[in-house]
């Protein structure tokens, strides 16, 4: 069984008496009588960010004719240039759901095959979860579920590849947004393609993910909708009931796998 074990573990003070009483007399000893001055350092920093350049910029629309028509300049509302780079933002994250999803599959696939069981929750345990309605889930394996979510994730990406090249922008481009959220997540795939993370551990990360996600789509809704866009927005509202289902999914699982394991191992 894959779980979280009790073991040689040095990182607390507990498991050194003698060294951290030694650093607190070396803190009494050595600090100096009045605080430290910091605000040359943030003086410093303050000067940095004033005078930084912006992550990026968006690409102006690549046809001008094609922006008359029926792109981004018939959008209504604050600016059309924030609601492309929000697309963008929202094109790089489900293309890293879709990976994320990947290495997930992978991950569960090898512990289920090294433990011979699946380690996902029993139906039974997901239904004693507070939310009842995980409908879908209910008739697939854990498996299929997670690969109707990467599938899901994918057909979200491939929706908004469209929505931007309707909207005259290029969704190739890597917008300011989708650089800041791509440096975001970097843990998260980290922590799920970690060989030594368990399959709680990632469901964990997962979960950050799906919150996040689900806050991105509420958002782009409301800017589609803003701009008089009404048509994405329903397909935005759509993605967002799927995101909402991800959510709920990944948090019968990972309440489910850690409450099960806390009453019978070490987590
Ligand atoms: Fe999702």
């Amino acid at each position: 069984m894959e779980a979280t074990t009790l073991g040689v573990n040095r990182t607390g003070a507990s498991s050194s008496p003698d060294g951290a009483q030694a650093m607190a007399e070396a803190v009494a000893t050595l600090s100096p009588p009045t605080d430290i001055d910091m605000s040359g350092s943030e003086a410093f920093h303050v000067s940095y960010i004033s005078d930084a350049e912006s992550v990026g910029s968006i690409p102006p629309p690549p046809s001008l004719k094609g922006v008359v028509k029926s792109g981004i300049a018939k959008l209504k509302g604050g600016s059309p240039s924030i609601f492309m780079d929000k697309i963008g933002e929202r094109i790089a994250f489900e293309r890293g759901g879709t990976r994320l999803y990947e290495a997930l599959i992978t991950k569960y696939t090898a512990l289920t095959d090294r433990d011979g069981e699946s380690l996902m929750p029993a139906e039974e345990a997901l239904a004693s979860q507070d939310d009842m309605e995980i409908e879908a889930v209910m008739d697939e394996s854990p498996l299929q579920t997670l690969e109707r979510i990467r599938a899901e994730e994918l057909g979200h990406f491939q929706m908004l590849v469209r929505a931007m090249e309707q909207l005259g922008g290029d969704p190739t481009a890597q917008t300011p947004c989708a650089d800041v959220t791509a440096t975001a997540s970097m843990g998260l795939i980290q922590v799920v393609t970690d060989p030594r993370t368990t399959l709680a551990q990632s469901l964990n990360a997962m979960l950050t993910a799906e919150l996040t996600d689900n806050a991105g789509w509420e958002l782009l809704a409301q800017l589609a909708e803003e701009a008089g866009e009404s048509e994405l927005t329903g397909k935005f509202l759509g993605a967002l009931s799927q995101e909402q289902e991800h959510l709920r999914v990944i948090k019968a699982w990972l309440a489910t796998l850690v409450s099960e394991r806390a009453g019978t191992e070490a987590v």
